[in-house]
């Protein structure tokens, strides 16, 4: 099953609705984005928590990294740059960092709240080779800044 991004949309827009600690958000978008599609097969934050660095925050799924320095990973470059990571092959991404062995793809969004400041990165893994495109990027991009865009 592939998510309705925008049913997706309007539960975590109605679920968060008032909302404004940024862990209960975390917690409940990774949880609804991740049984929202047979593709994902980990989904969580790593929240920056001291000048490029990258500390584990709500995930589903497997067991994740605890730490991620800015210069390490997936995640690390989506939180160098600010720009989203899609990896269609993780073996070919230099420096990928395996949490699972089973991981084959993956995206990588920041994740900034209203005032432009960063909050850290959500990551999607999946076990299936170039599981994400273009449609994941823009629905994904647009739950993250509807729901993190209220914090200041
Ligand atoms: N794949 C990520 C590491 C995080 S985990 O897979 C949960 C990366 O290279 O940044």
């Amino acid at each position: 099953m592939r998510a309705d991004y925008d049913d997706l949309r309007r539960r975590i827009a109605a679920l968060t609705e008032g909302e404004d600690d940024a862990v209960a958000l975390m917690a409940t978008l990774a949880c609804e984005v991740h049984h929202a599609d047979d593709r994902f097969d980990w989904t969580g934050f790593y929240r920056l928590v001291a000048p490029r660095l990258l500390k584990i925050g709500p995930y589903q799924g497997g067991h994740g990294c605890l730490v991620i320095p800015f210069d390490r990973g997936v995640c690390g470059a989506a939180a160098r740059t600010g720009e989203v990571q899609l990896v269609p092959d993780v073996e070919a991404f230099p420096g990928h960092i395996a949490c699972s062995s089973s991981t084959r793809s993956e995206i990588v969004l920041p994740v900034w709240d209203g005032s432009g400041r960063l909050l850290g990165v959500f990551d999607i893994d999946s076990d299936q080779p170039d599981a994400f495109d273009e449609a994941d990027v823009q629905a994904l991009r647009s739950i993250l800044a509807d729901t993190f865009g209220r914090l200041a």
